[in-house]
């Protein structure tokens, strides 16, 4: 008997795996719409200029790399909580915000998770169905039970709001709800500030856990708009996290930047939250890496750069929004009678189209289009190049019985 006999194979991650084998496809015309990167309309990952510009300076200052604080670099903490609960929040003044630097936004669901089932084990995850593959897995590893809330309704292409509230009046008390922010991953519908403001207030009632996921700041309706919920849920009083990543909005995929902040209600609370936090971190990578997080500090701190990057993220969110109206006009032409209304009606990265797993399989095999087996489609994965090839696919396959 060898050491690993127990282990079982493993199926390949849903998103990672695809990626990999759009990327051995050797056709020429294949169109990747699997991981959430954002391409430009030149099919490339942009460097953004300002990102360039502070990567030019740090280097020409040829700093040592010392290890970071635990907690990770303070500029780089402040900045990012600065981003999110924007510049006048009542937490933050009032010192009751622990922010923690992290490996990319999985990082820091990975560590709030772990923080939650230190001080309440016995709770449970609502996660939204749909869901992104991963959040399950980042919540059952660290031993809590996870469950489904009913968010999207794909055959009808809209939010089950209704449900939704529904399953969050019945939830056990100090039950942990996940919550996207913005550009809901995978459906990219989104609730309206009207509807946060109801589900938001009901948690409160309910005395759940909002954890909200926050991983594409900037691609929805902009950057100050995107942070709706988590300043509603900060102006409320109760306590929360925040998962941010500054992968997507820095395009910064590689460097793994994200932070986690904890909303407590005293200051001596956000202390030791953080101390623990710190715990965590120490026994498991010990500290962070520190070269995205000096770029981002630098880029967020510099008022010439800062108003450079708003611009760079406005421009990624109307790419996005003008690949949209393009691919529903060539839809449209290509099959009238398929509804391609949702690609306009959703927001951000993603867009849940409505096909047969034999529908979605064709588009792979015959077309050399990637989507994911759900039918989410990564929609900067069109360009002015192949947004054509796309559309005629999906009118192929759509014929399909
Ligand atoms: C995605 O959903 O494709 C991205 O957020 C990448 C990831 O880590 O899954």
């Amino acid at each position: 008997m060898s050491l690993f006999d127990q282990l079982q194979p493993q199926p390949g991650d849903p998103i990672f795996a695809l990626a990999d084998q759009c990327r051995r496809d050797s056709r020429k015309d294949k169109i990747d719409l699997t991981i959430g990167i954002y391409h430009s309309d030149d099919g490339r990952i942009p460097v953004l200029a300002s990102v360039r510009e502070a990567e030019d300076s740090l280097t020409a200052q040829h700093q040592p790399t010392p290890y970071l604080p635990i907690a990770g670099l303070p500029a780089y903490r402040s900045a990012a909580q600065a981003l999110v609960f924007g510049p006048d929040s009542a937490p933050v003044r009032e010192h009751r915000v622990a922010t923690v630097q992290t490996l990319g936004g999985s990082g820091a669901l990975w560590l709030g998770a772990r923080l939650l089932h230190s001080v309440r084990p016995d709770s449970g995850v609502w996660i939204s169905d749909p869901a992104y593959p991963n959040h399950a897995g980042l919540f059952s590893d660290a031993g809590t039970a996870t469950h489904s809330y009913p968010y999207y309704d794909v055959t009808q292409q809209q939010l089950t709001f209704d449900a939704l509230m529904g399953c969050v009046r019945n939830l056990p008390t100090a039950s942990i709800v996940l919550l996207h922010g913005c550009c809901h991953n995978p459906s990219g519908a989104d609730l309206t500030p009207a509807q946060w403001r109801e589900l938001l207030a009901l948690i409160g009632q309910r005395g759940l856990i909002p954890f909200i996921d926050l991983a594409y700041q900037g691609f929805g309706q902009g950057l100050e708009e995107d942070a709706f919920a988590v300043r509603a849920l900060a102006a409320s009083g109760h306590p929360f996290l925040v998962a941010q990543s500054f992968s997507k909005n820095l395009s910064l995929y590689g460097e793994r930047c994200g932070a986690l902040s904890v909303v407590c209600s005293s200051a001596e609370e956000a202390t030791r939250v953080e101390a623990q936090l710190v715990a965590l971190i120490r026994r498991s990578y010990s500290n962070p890496p520190s070269h995205g997080a000096r770029i981002i500090a630098h880029v967020l701190g510099n008022p010439t750069l800062r108003s450079q990057w708003i611009g760079e993220v406005e421009h990624m969110r109307q790419h996005m929004l003008r690949m949209r109206q393009t691919a529903r006009a060539h839809l449209a032409a290509a099959a009238p009678s398929y509804d391609a209304s949702y690609l306009e009606k959703q927001h951000g990265m993603f867009s849940l189209a409505r096909l047969t797993q034999q529908q979605i399989h064709a588009l792979r095999d015959v077309h050399g289009v990637y989507v994911l087996d759900n039918g989410r489609l990564c929609i900067p994965g069109l360009n002015s190049r192949n947004v054509e090839h796309f559309a005629r696919a999906m009118a192929a396959v759509t014929q399909l019985a």
